[in-house]
């Protein structure tokens, strides 16, 4: 995992936006797995300036989201829906046949599930999947105890995740109890992984995914198998590393160096395209 430190939210929100950007710039079919909540919502605005100033086309983009309320319709100002629209979609000039989410309002999930999968595959995979991190250690809506090598599917939310996404709705009892969601062996997939953190009650959760063991009680953990996660956080998230010196350290060894290096996003030259093409 490539762990970095910035100053602050803005800072972090800046170089995970100019991560994106550099990748677009490099592929312009990218294919995009984004994520919701509070944290990304910085580097959305830094992107969608750097996309402007830098007249950067994101018109060959694809996008999949990584999950969705179940039982919120997309017009529902709380779905993931909408807040890609508000957050990201609209700002980039995205089309609704560039964007994927799942349908909250599926009347058959499993299907649902296993169809997202395969439009997944049909895309060519994913190449970035960003991510943030709950208060439980998640990734998407992956909570404590979900199989290290599941798949897209409903899922039930701990009482943790309903608690926090409480402050977005009115009363608690309208926060949904279900999602649909990728699998942490849907997100293993994809060819890079960023994964963002803010603010000391994200402290403990980062440590435990960066140094601690990997467990399907911190799903994120699962996230050190995976060869080209970058972890990008600000230093409050960051307080309770261990090896917080080293990782500064490798980061400044690397900084003339691409983060994310044009091989792992061409298939042709993957070591792992035997196993895409098996699934
Ligand atoms: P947050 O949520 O960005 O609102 O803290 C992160 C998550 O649950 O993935």
């Amino acid at each position: 995992m490539f762990v970095k430190v910035e100053r602050d939210y803005e800072a972090m929100s800046q170089r995970a936006a100019r991560i994106i950007a550099d990748l677009v710039n490099q592929k312009p079919d990218a294919v995009l797995g984004l994520a919701t909540g509070s944290t990304p919502i910085g580097l959305y605005e830094n992107l969608i300036r750097i996309a402007r100033d830098e007249d950067i086309d994101f018109s060959g983009v694809t996008t999949f989201n990584l999950d969705e309320y179940e039982g919120l319709p997309a017009a529902h100002p709380e779905s993931y829906y909408s807040f890609m629209q508000q957050h990201l979609f609209d700002g980039l000039g995205l089309t609704e046949q560039q964007t994927n989410l799942l349908s909250g309002m599926a009347k058959d999930p499993a299907a649902k599930c296993a169809e997202y999968e395969e439009m997944i595959r049909r895309a060519g995979g994913i190449d970035l999947q960003l991510l943030g991190i709950g208060g439980d250690g998640h990734i998407a809506f992956c909570e404590p105890g979900s199989s290290l090598a599941g798949r897209t599917s409903l899922v039930a939310l701990h009482p943790k995740t309903i608690a926090d996404n409480s402050r977005f709705f009115d009363r608690k009892e309208d926060v949904p109890r279900k999602a649909l969601t990728m699998g942490v062996g849907t997100i293993l997939e994809a060819r890079a992984c960023l994964i963002l953190a803010t603010g000391n009650a994200k402290s403990d959760v980062w440590a435990k995914m960066i140094e601690g063991p990997v467990t399907a009680q911190v799903t994120a953990s699962a996230l050190q198998l995976h060869p080209w996660t970058i972890a990008v956080s600000d230093e409050l998230a960051a307080s309770k590393l261990q090896n917080l010196d080293f990782y500064r350290h490798i980061d400044r060894e690397l900084i003339d160096q691409p983060e994310l290096p044009l091989c792992i996003f061409q298939p042709e030259l993957d070591p792992r395209r035997n196993i895409f093409a098996a699934l």
